[in-house]
């Protein structure tokens, strides 16, 4: 069966060996964990991959991708969970802008530069968020040279950020004042966000586990590392945090999803309690 792109949609029944093997390739490049739990959720994703290369044996598509640069990165794209909307866990926001900013820039002239980095940023909700929160909810957005940064492992994702077109359920916690002030009008379901903020966010590619790619960000003054983390083992946890770390400036903050927690994983941050939200801060 195809999907009038070629690609396969009958699932590619693979061994318990080719499972495994998928699983350890998707774990070394992205720290996601993939295995026989998953095993309906990875034979779809190669059977949809091997149509699209026109391979038929599993065999052969899990050889390509030890050379194959671009089918790693589509194998990649195939398999991340991009779940997000705007205004996603707000209290952090408010967080960012009543406590973190204020702090910083306590010791910072106006003008000066506030690094602020969304990693993972999926299509571009959460950087999106910030600038919106900011320019509607902090008074000092004008006075400092704010740079946000939007990045992921997913290449895909990101060129849909930068597009910036959104589905209404992505939108739905906005406020009204909001959708119409930042976005364009409905067309096909879909609204877009406006030229200005579009700007205001650049989007970079980064793998969270991957300590060159990480660095070459420079470094920043808040981190949001929300709803990513969840997917790993406790060993990339631990790379994660280690990255996260070195590409923070001393004093700086780190914001993980509701569920998530730097605790079990890294004695490198100080748990700090805000009125809205709880961070972590490198010393
Ligand atoms: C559920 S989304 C979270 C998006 C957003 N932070 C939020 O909370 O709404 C998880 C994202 O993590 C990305 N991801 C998975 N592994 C990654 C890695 N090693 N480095 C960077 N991003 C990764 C996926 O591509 C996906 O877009």
């Amino acid at each position: 069966m195809t999907d009038g792109r070629g690609a396969s949609r009958a699932d590619v029944p693979l061994t318990s060996v080719e499972i495994a093997r998928v699983g350890d390739l998707l774990y070394r490049w992205t720290g996601m964990i993939f295995g026989e739990n998953k095993r309906y959720y990875i034979e779809r994703r190669i059977a949809d991959r091997m149509g699209r290369t026109g391979l038929s044996s599993a065999a052969e598509y899990i050889a390509l991708l030890g050379s194959h640069l671009e089918e790693r990165e589509a194998l990649i794209n195939a398999f991340t969970i991009n779940e997000t909307y705007f205004y996603r866990e707000e209290h952090q926001l408010a967080a960012l802008s009543n406590d973190i900013l204020p702090e910083l820039v306590r010791v910072r002239r106006p003008g000066d530069l506030v690094r602020i980095w969304s990693l993972p940023c999926s299509t571009g909700e959460e950087p999106y968020s910030i600038a919106l929160w900011l320019l509607e909810n902090w008074g000092l957005v004008d006075a400092y040279n704010i740079e946000i940064v939007g990045s992921d492992i997913d290449t895909q994702a990101l060129a849909k950020a930068r597009e910036g077109y959104f589905a209404e359920r992505s939108l739905a916690r906005l406020p009204t004042t909001v959708k119409q002030a930042y976005f364009e009008a409905e067309h096909r379901h879909r609204r877009r966000i406006i030229q200005d903020i579009r700007e205001s966010v650049r989007f970079s590619p980064a793998n969270i586990v991957d300590s060159a790619d990480m660095a070459r960000q420079g470094k920043f003054d808040v981190i949001l590392c929300r709803n990513l983390l969840i997917y790993f083992d406790d060993a990339a946890r631990l790379m994660a945090a280690n990255n996260i770390h070195d590409c923070l400036n001393p004093g700086g903050f780190v914001c993980l999803g509701h569920s998530e927690s730097m605790g079990r994983i890294s004695n490198r941050f100080t748990l700090t309690r805000l009125p809205d939200a709880i961070v972590y801060r490198r010393d």
